[in-house]
């Protein structure tokens, strides 16, 4: 019987969970994920990225947390959707971290705000402005959304090597896809406070919005977890186009690659007594490569 169906006394209200550590919202438990888990905000995704896959089990479905973990290329790798927004983010990244996962991939899709990115065109995020608001109420806003270094420099790796187009660089992370992103709400409706706001994040370096990021860097600095985040450029704010899927396929490509590399590197910065990769480790893993 699914927990939610139960009607089972739980822990404690302060700590939702049942006796063997099944977590209220995503119903995963320790051992049923992997330490890398990619974190699509679509459920749909999840399987996208885990038809890719050796092998694959469904762990979970609690409303829109759905849960697989199996192996890619020989190592032991999951996936979670997220949901929209940073509220349910907040709640995976809880949940998973609760159960013993450490490393979190966001594999999404984004409105890219230069006109130098092309729809379908891959964004690998080093921070996000916290635009959001569920992580302010976990620190002070002056507190940094930044990607970890091991985790991204792996996402780079990637898409080098599967020869996908890609940027690097500062993503903005909104609560709100319409008038939070500047676009008109229903009737037109865009407020004067958020007028300006894609032209003034370009002008300082912002590469796009999506809604996401933010929270899973910021909770990841918090707790010691690692954190990294691969979007594809499904629109473009300033040419106005807008693909639906446009390079979604190569994101979560690139994703799951990212993790086999850096089941790779974690291996070598363990014998090495390394807390990052560092150039030696990335020549020792070429050489190894072939
Ligand atoms: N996701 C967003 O949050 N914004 C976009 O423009 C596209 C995808």
């Amino acid at each position: 019987m699914s927990l939610v169906s139960s009607g089972k006394k739980l822990k404690s209200a302060s700590v939702p969970v049942d006796e063997k550590g099944m977590q209220y919202h995503l119903m995963v438990k320790p051992g049923d994920v992997s330490r890398y888990v990619l974190l699509p905000g679509d459920p749909g995704r999840v399987l996208r990225i885990a038809k890719y896959w050796d092998e694959k089990w469904k762990v979970a479905e609690h409303r829109e947390y759905l849960t697989y973990s199996g192996k890619y290329k020989g190592v032991f790798i999951s996936a979670t959707s997220t949901g929209i927004g940073a509220p349910s983010t907040a709640i995976a990244v809880e949940e998973l971290a609760r159960v013993g996962s450490d490393t979190f991939i966001r594999v999404g899709t984004t409105g890219a705000l230069r006109r130098g990115i092309g729809v379908g065109d891959l964004i690998i995020s080093t921070g996000a402005v916290r635009l959001e608001g569920t992580s302010k109420q976990y620190v002070i806003p002056e507190y940094p959304a930044v990607a970890d270094l091991t985790v991204t420099l792996a996402l780079v790796a990637a898409a080098e090597e599967l020869g996908v187009k890609y940027h690097l660089g500062l993503t903005a992370s909104s609560d709100s896809f319409y008038v939070g992103q500047e676009r008109p709400g229903f009737r037109g409706y865009l407020p004067p406070f958020q007028k300006g706001l894609v032209s003034f994040l370009k002008s300082v370096n912002v590469l796009n919005f999506e809604m996401e990021a933010a929270t899973i860097f910021t909770l990841a600095n918090i707790y010691g977890l690692r954190a990294g985040s691969v979007c594809a450029a499904i629109a473009n704010r300033e040419t106005e186009e807008f693909i639906v899927d446009a390079g979604v396929e190569d994101a979560v490509r690139v994703a799951n690659e990212a993790v086999k590399i850096l089941s790779e590197w974690d291996e070598l910065m363990e014998k090495a007594g390394k807390k990052a990769v560092t150039p030696g480790i990335i020549a020792e893993w070429w050489k190894k490569r072939g």
